[in-house]
């Protein structure tokens, strides 16, 4: 299984694109592609990392690593709209084929 992540700037370009990894958040998978996104208290509390969850929101774990210190809004259906990228990953568990993913996120700040 292989998923993509790419991550867009506010107006819609695309600015990172990595390949996933399990068990850390987005931010340790771009730096483990020597990608560098901004992360300040790197522990779910300070909004400098989030992101809108674009597309694949069911394969996002927004507490992946751990419980956000702030509120982050859902949907309509109770689906969580952005996710903080120090804490949020993959549910891995969801992804058990031998497709290719995308997930697509989009810079908030
Ligand atoms: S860096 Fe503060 S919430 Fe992610």
């Amino acid at each position: 299984m292989v998923v993509k992540v790419k991550i867009n700037d506010s107006n819609w370009n695309l600015v990172w694109e990595f390949i996933w990894e399990d068990n850390i958040s987005f931010s340790k998978m771009a730096e483990k592609n020597n990608i560098e996104i901004p992360v300040s208290c790197g522990m779910g509390a300070c909004f400098a990392c989030a992101c809108k969850i674009v597309s694949w929101n069911e394969f996002i774990d927004i507490w992946k690593i751990s419980v956000p210190l702030v509120d982050l809004e859902v949907d309509d259906n109770n689906n969580y709209k952005d996710v903080l990228t120090c804490i949020g990953g993959i549910k891995s568990e969801y992804i058990k084929d031998n497709n290719e993913y995308e997930i697509i996120l989009q810079k908030m700040i």
